[in-house]
């Protein structure tokens, strides 16, 4: 299992190879997560050599949490560049998607693609989490696993949930929220030039289909999947739909080396 030396700290990674030629996908998991928020369906998508990541502060990786997205972009472009991608297909969730966002924005010639799973161009927190996290950490944990799943998931999952989210902690989780509550690039959408797959749950109560939906709207080269029923976690509540959807965006844009921006298959802007 490796670990890699950056300029932002030493960061944990795993690395399930795809065929030689295959290009990079990245995933990068979203507040007070890990790698584990990635289910195996998507660590190890078959065609892609896949890159899981903990972000500074979270699982196995060293390094400080951050207050803002800037920070967590700015540590996923150092490990991109100590790791040697020059180009991937950078899938984010919920506050990893905002991650992946502001890579396509500041970093764009390091992003091919981009995936959008629970997120939005703006994230506002709750003050009730905010302030909650900071005098009540497990009731506010607590708070955030009813919102976080859909009451259709088994209970064995949703404690699995809570439990990763008290190992974070109430420094780095109050930080995540924080940079979330301070992420807005709702008027900058329209420079993102990656083709962009964005993967909604229809029952999310975090981030709502008006957020995913405005992404998709917004973004010049996007096309959006609704899982019906699924919540906020809807790759771990959905992982084998998930995986579809991702995989056929992948092969779309990359099985026949097709450039990323010209694919003419693409539907722009198209909801299915
Ligand atoms: N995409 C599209 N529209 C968005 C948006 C996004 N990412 N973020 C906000 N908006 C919309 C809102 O729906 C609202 O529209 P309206 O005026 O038509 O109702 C408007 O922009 C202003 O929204 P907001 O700034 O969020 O203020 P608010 O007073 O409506 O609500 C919160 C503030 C924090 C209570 C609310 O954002 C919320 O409940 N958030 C979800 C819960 C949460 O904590 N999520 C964590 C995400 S990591």
């Amino acid at each position: 299992m490796p670990y890699v030396e950056t300029t932002k700290g030493t960061l944990f990674y795993t690395l399930s190879r795809g065929p030689a030629d295959s290009l990079a996908l990245v995933l990068v998991h979203g507040a007070g997560g890990t790698r584990l928020h990635w289910p195996a369906e998507l660590r190890r998508l078959p065609g892609a050599t896949a890159y899981t990541l903990d972000l500074p502060g979270h699982g196995r990786s060293g390094g400080q949490g951050c207050d803002t997205i800037e920070g967590y972009t700015e540590a996923v472009a150092a490990f991109l560049h100590t790791i040697g991608i020059e180009q991937a297909t950078v899938a984010g969730h919920s506050m990893g998607g905002a991650i992946a966002e502001m890579l396509a924005l500041d970093f764009a010639d390091r992003v091919a693609g981009l995936v959008l799973i629970a997120t939005g161009a703006r994230l506002r927190v709750a003050p009730a989490i905010l302030e909650g996290i900071r005098s009540n950490f497990e009731g506010s944990v607590e708070l955030i696993t009813r919102f976080v799943w859909s009451p259709e998931v088994p209970p064995a999952l949703t404690e699995l949930g809570r439990q990763a989210l008290l190992e974070t902690g109430p420094d780095v989780l109050l930080g995540d929220f924080t940079a979330c509550d301070r992420f807005n690039v709702m008027e900058r959408l329209g420079e993102i030039g990656a083709p962009t797959l964005v993967i909604a749950g229809s029952a999310d109560q975090l981030t709502p289909v008006k957020y995913t939906r405005f992404l998709t709207e917004h973004i010049p080269n996007a096309q959006s999947v609704l899982v019906e029923g699924a919540g906020h976690m809807v790759m771990l509540e959905r992982p084998a739909e998930a995986a579809k959807a991702v995989q056929e965006f992948l092969e779309m844009f990359y099985s026949e080396r097709v450039s990323p921006l010209t694919a003419p298959e693409l539907r722009v802007g198209a909801s299915r």
